[in-house]
C-alpha cells in the first residue's frame, strides 16, 4: 500500500460544502466512527448494504482493470472490492481528508492500494487513467460541475463511472431535512435554555449536503461529456426518520438485498440513487 499526498491548485473553500462538514471529516475519531457505522445495525448500515448491492451489481459487469474510488472515506468500499474481487482491480483511492486516508490505510494494510490525499475537483491523475471510477457519498459535498468534469477526464473511453446521490425527492429525505433535523435543532436550543449542558443536548450539525434529483444529475453528467446509461434507486423505505428504525427491524429479517434496490415504480422510496455512465472520449 502506498500513501501519497498530492494537491493540485484548488481553492479549499470552493472544494467542499462548508467548514463545519470539513472539520468533521478531518477528525480521526469521526473517520473511525464513520467506518464503524457500516457494521452496526440501524439506518446507516441498511443504507450502506443496499448501496453496496447496487454497486456490485454494476461492477459484476466490469471484468477488472484500474479502479479509482473518489472521496473514499475510511476505505470500506475498497476493502469490499478487495474481498469480493481479489486480484481483479488495481485500486487507487483519493480523499480530501488526511484523517480518512489514515483510516483507509489501516483498513487496507495488507493490500496493494494507492491512497492519495487530494480533492475531487482537481484529481491528481492523468487523463484516461481508469477503467472504473466510483464516487459514492461525495458529490453532495462538492462542486458538481468541476467533479463531473474530472470524472469524465480520468475515465478511459468505454470505461464505467458510478456516482451516488441522496434522493432529495424521497419522502425519507424530505422529512429528514425539512422536519426531523429542524425539530432536533429546536429541541437542542430549548434544552440549552433550560440549562442542559452542551454535551447532553440534541445536536444536528449543518450537513453541508446539496442533492440533485436523478434527472438533473443525469443531464449534468451528459453535459460533462459522459454517457449516462442506467439509474438504480436504493435503500427503499416508505417510512421516515425516526420511525424507519422500528419498521426496519421488523422488515429486515425478511428482506433480500435485491429487494432494497429498483429501476421501477418503487424508485420514489429510494433514499438515494446511483447513476451509471460510460466514458466517451
Ligand atoms: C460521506 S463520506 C463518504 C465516504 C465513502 N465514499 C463512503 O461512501 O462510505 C464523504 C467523503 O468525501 C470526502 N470529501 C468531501 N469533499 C471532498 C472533495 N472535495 N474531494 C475529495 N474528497 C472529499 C470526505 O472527506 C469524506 O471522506
Amino acid at each position: 500500500m502506498k500513501v501519497r499526498h498530492q494537491a493540485r491548485d484548488v481553492d479549499p473553500d470552493s472544494a467542499s460544502g462548508c467548514a463545519d462538514i470539513r472539520t468533521r471529516f478531518d477528525d480521526p475519531a469521526f473517520a473511525a466512527a464513520y467506518a464503524a457505522s457500516h457494521q452496526v445495525s440501524g439506518p446507516p448500515q441498511r443504507y450502506f448494504s443496499s448501496r453496496l448491492h447496487a454497486v456490485f451489481e454494476v461492477l459484476g459487469r466490469c471484468p477488472g482493470g484500474d479502479l479509482l474510488d473518489v472521496g473514499c472515506g475510511p476505505g470500506v468500499f475498497v476493502q469490499r472490492v478487495l474481498d469480493a474481487r481479489p486480484g481483479d482491480f488495481r485500486i487507487t483511492a483519493v480523499d480530501r481528508s488526511p484523517a480518512m486516508i489514515v483510516e483507509a490505510a489501516g483498513n487496507t494494510a495488507d493490500a496493494e492500494v494507492e491512497l492519495v490525499v487530494g480533492v475531487a475537483e482537481a484529481l491528481p491523475f492523468p487523463d484516461a487513467s481508469f477503467d472504473v471510477v466510483v464516487a459514492m457519498g461525495v458529490l453532495e459535498y462538492c462542486d458538481f460541475v468541476a467533479v463531473l468534469r474530472e470524472l469524465e477526464r480520468v475515465v478511459r473511453p468505454g470505461g464505467t463511472v458510478l456516482v451516488s446521490m441522496l434522493n432529495p425527492l424521497s419522502p425519507y429525505r424530505l422529512f429528514e431535512w425539512g422536519v426531523y433535523w429542524p425539530l432536533l435543532r429546536l429541541l437542542g436550543r430549548a434544552e440549552g435554555l433550560l440549562g442542559r449542558s452542551a454535551d447532553r443536548r440534541h445536536c444536528v450539525p449543518k450537513s453541508g449536503i446539496r442533492a440533485l434529483p436523478a434527472g438533473s444529475l443525469w443531464r449534468r453528467m451528459r453535459k460533462a461529456g459522459l454517457r449516462p446509461v442506467d439509474v438504480v434507486h436504493y435503500d427503499l423505505t416508505p417510512a421516515v426518520p425516526p420511525f424507519d428504525r422500528f419498521l426496519g427491524k421488523w422488515t429486515r429479517r425478511r428482506e433480500r438485498p435485491a429487494d432494497t434496490v429498483t429501476r421501477g415504480l418503487r424508485r420514489w422510496m429510494g433514499t438515494a440513487y446511483l447513476v451509471v455512465a460510460t466514458g466517451v472520449r
